[in-house]
């Protein structure tokens, strides 16, 4: 079976985790897809760098390179900032390609534009690791709660801004000093004005309003602001009142509007986000019909950000294996010997890890031709068409019947 070929943009904390996970796992992963994964391209800024990478890996930092490399199935976007991101992810789809991004900055300005692109193009877009990092959040919200409506959506999305808060609480410090121990324990950027500003739970929040209501609303009315000026004062403050204070992110509808707020905010002990601390991301859901349901893990971090893109990578094989109805096909040939040596190894092949069902076959030569037909995929029939190139394949208009002249269409 040919591999399924990925091409990483960006080999940084979350790029390089998914090539080590993806080496590391490579038997999981063939058992979850029938296929192996190959990562075949790493586009980068800095080619100089070393890289701790196979030889046959061509690392670029050329986009055009990537985009040519051959049989490219699928390209995972980790880069930080709007551009390039946005340009390559656009050209991938345009290309026929399936994407997979764990960029909220990107996709929070142009996901809109780029589901489109995905739709017109019928490939995959998927961004499961830029909301909540390792959490199960979007599936959940895309996948398990289509039905019911979301009426409140309450999140805690930045694990730094939360580090910091309980930090400040639990060793009676000030900001500049919970800061400085979160990022000497990787937990903050070197510049963490995104995190503890606000932006990046704003960017993780107008993400989920793209998702539920396909819209976000005016960012100017938005009231966005970060933890700088929630000091110890502020939290002890808070303590003795009985409340916490937590950075929350909250979306709520009402009366076909929605209020979205991204600020800190005290909880009362009977909060579900109250106990919710360090560096750990949390969202809390209500639904017109499960009611309210609570999510809560790792928000970020190498491993769980590389394990939400690699589910989103299994999601894209196994969506597309479950949903493609099999076509009845026919394959014929001149030379009866041939197509009896096909019909047995097409019954012996496990194509794309499925087994392929040979429904009927001719017996006599019709017109010359001898064959059989069989149901298979798109994919098991590109297969067996690059297994035999002689061979000529014809989807039938209808399902397979024993009527001795079906309708056929050349593929
Ligand atoms: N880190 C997390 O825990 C986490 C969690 C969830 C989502 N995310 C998102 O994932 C993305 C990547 O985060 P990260 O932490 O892995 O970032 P990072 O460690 O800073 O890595 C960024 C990578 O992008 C490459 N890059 C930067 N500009 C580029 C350009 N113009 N062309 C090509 N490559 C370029 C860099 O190349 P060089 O190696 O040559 O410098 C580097 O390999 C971001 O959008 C972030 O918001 C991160």
């Amino acid at each position: 079976m040919r591999p399924i070929r990925v091409a990483l943009l960006g080999f940084g904390t979350v790029g390089s985790s998914v090539y080590e996970i993806i080496q590391s796992h490579q038997q999981k992963l063939k058992q979850l897809t029938g296929r192996n994964i190959e990562v075949a391209g790493i586009l980068v800024k800095d080619e100089q760098k070393r890289r701790d990478v196979a030889d046959q890996v061509v690392i670029t930092s050329d986009y055009q390179q990537i985009l040519n490399i051959p049989d490219l199935d699928v390209i995972i976007e980790a880069i930080v900032g709007v551009e390039p991101g946005y340009t390559c992810l656009t050209e991938a789809i345009e290309k026929g390609l399936h994407v997979i991004t764990a960029n909220k900055e990107m996709l929070a300005h142009k996901g809109n534009e780029l589901r489109d692109a995905a739709r017109r193009h019928n490939v995959s877009l998927k961004c499961e690791a830029s909301v909540g990092g390792g959490i199960p959040l979007i599936g959940t919200l895309t996948q398990l709660l289509q039905v019911n409506t979301m009426t409140k959506i309450e999140a805690i999305l930045n694990g730094t801004s939360n580090y910091i808060l309980t930090d400040i609480l639990t060793n009676q410090t000030g900001f500049e000093q919970s800061l400085k121990a979160a990022q000497e324990l990787g937990y903050a950027e070197a510049d963490p004005a995104n995190d503890v500003d606000g932006y990046d739970a704003f960017y993780k929040l107008m993400v989920l309003s793209d998702l539920l209501f396909k819209k976000q609303p005016a960012w100017n009315q938005v009231a966005v602001k970060g933890i700088r000026e929630t000091g110890l004062k502020e939290i002890l403050a808070a303590d003795q009142a009985g409340l916490k204070i937590k950075h929350l992110a909250l979306l709520e509808t009402s009366d076909g509007g929605a209020w979205t707020s991204v600020e800190p905010v005290a909880l009362t002990d009977s909060h579900p986000l109250y106990s919710v601390d360090g560096v750990d991301n949390a969202v809390n859901l209500n639904g017109d019909l499960v009611g309210e349901v609570k999510l809560q893990g790792p928000g970020a971090g190498a491993y769980p950000t590389a394990s939400a893109i690699l589910e989103d990578l299994i999601q894209i094989y196994q969506h597309k294996e479950d949903n493609i109805q099999n076509d009845a096909v026919e394959f014929k040939s001149r030379d009866k010997q041939r197509a009896e040596q096909w019909f047995v190894l097409s019954q012996q092949s496990s194509l794309a890890g499925k087994n392929v069902s040979s429904n009927w076959k001719f017996e006599g030569d019709i017109d010359g031709w001898y064959g059989y037909q069989l149901s298979a995929t798109e994919e098991q029939i590109e297969v067996l068409k690059e297994t035999y190139p002689e061979t000529k394949a014809y989807r039938l208009a209808g399902l397979p019947t024993q009527s001795a002249t079906p309708a056929l269409v050349s593929i």
